[in-house]
């Protein structure tokens, strides 16, 4: 079963072909176009904008995807139908309509958070969850968490009020003047300032840390680091030290948080599993701390952002399971597990 899959929620243009064999899957090809060079220049994702790069990049990464897979016979065709980006969904759903068409080909709409979910088992085989288990998806669109009793079985748990975590890397890495996509630039700062002494104390807040339930808020973050930022004198805005020791405090309010309601959500469940996935999973220091603290999954940094290798993936667990495809295809922005 060759599966190749189509992910275009955001801004990247994703194509993979992915093999099903009875116990192994195989990677034929992995393509990732990103559009971080045009997004830098206004500090986020224009949903317009991202939408018309897709349509130019889209049949090029096919052409590359099916290339480098030794142009094989396609046997099935995924596709993120949501949630995102409404223009971008439908850029790759119209995409995949046509191939599917030319291909003869069944075409499966799989959800994005679950393919961030799903990302665990590209490298692993499923056994290696132990339910129940608690997901968290860390994205620029999204922080959840998510009760799973058994393999694609979702209850969301909690989730973010206002903004993402992912997001609210990018909004502070935007006041701070570094550049976009956020996480990485600020992790690469705080990761200095871990090893550097400590010549600034900066202190901000734990949103939500206090409350009773798995629900998160990082809007207030964002707006403590720029009220933070803006008392400081030009000199100090400018100055290495104090960004490495604001980037370490933002990074860690974030973890601290991440942390501390995904440990209520495991002793509450008894989940004996905590599954990671998203862009913000990347984050090496998050990683660290997750392994220390819990008995936790966590994708290949390269599939916790987003790929169309973890899109395949899901449509195949799923035509494993027998579930079919019906019905015409839409995006749906809002699309819950
Ligand atoms: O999953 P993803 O690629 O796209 C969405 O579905 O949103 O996540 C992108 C998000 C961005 O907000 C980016 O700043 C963040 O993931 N990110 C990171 C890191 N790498 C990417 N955040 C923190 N540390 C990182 N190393
Ligand atoms: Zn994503």
């Amino acid at each position: 079963m060759k599966i190749l899959a189509i992910e275009t929620s955001c801004d990247d243009t994703a194509v993979a072909v992915l093999e099903g064999k009875a116990k192994k899957l195989k990677i034929l090809s992995n393509i990732v176009s990103s559009q971080f060079k045009l997004h830098a220049q206004y500090g986020g994702v224009y949903p317009f904008l991202a939408k018309r790069e897709h349509q130019k990049n889209l049949p090029l990464v096919f052409q590359k995807a099916m290339k480098q897979a030794g142009n094989p016979k396609i046997d099935a065709i995924a596709i993120t139908s949501g949630p995102g980006l409404e223009p971008c969904l439908w850029q790759g759903i119209n995409f995949a309509n046509d191939l599917a068409q030319k291909l003869k080909a069944p075409l499966f709409p799989t959800n994005h958070v679950e393919a961030h979910i799903l990302a665990n088992f590209i490298d692993r085989g499923p056994t290696s969850i132990k339910f129940p288990a608690v997901g968290l998806v860390v994205s620029g669109g999204h922080t959840q968490l998510i009760l799973m009793k058994k393999f694609l079985d979702y209850k969301i748990l909690g989730e973010t009020r206002d903004d993402a975590a992912g997001e609210c890397f990018d909004k502070v890495a935007r006041i701070l003047g570094l550049g976009y996509p956020g996480g990485p630039a600020i992790a690469k700062l705080a990761g200095e300032r871990f090893s550097a002494g400590e010549p600034f104390s900066v202190k901000l807040p734990r949103p939500m840390i206090k409350q009773q339930n798995y629900d998160f808020s990082f809007s207030g973050l964002k707006t403590a680091v720029l009220y933070e930022f803006r008392k400081q004198t030009p000199q100090t805005q400018k100055s290495k030290q104090y960004l490495e020791a604001l980037c370490a405090e933002v990074q860690q309010a974030i973890i601290d948080v991440l942390i501390f309601k995904t440990r209520k959500a495991v002793d509450d469940y008894g989940a004996k599993t905590v599954v990671l996935g998203g862009g913000v999973t990347a984050n090496d220091e998050l990683r660290k701390q997750f392994k220390k603290e819990f008995n936790v999954l966590m994708p290949a940094k390269k599939f916790c952002t987003d790929n169309a290798v973890m899109t395949a993936i899901t449509a195949y667990f799923h035509w494993k399971n027998g579930d079919k495809p019906e019905g015409k295809i839409e995006a749906k922005a809002d699309l819950t597990l």
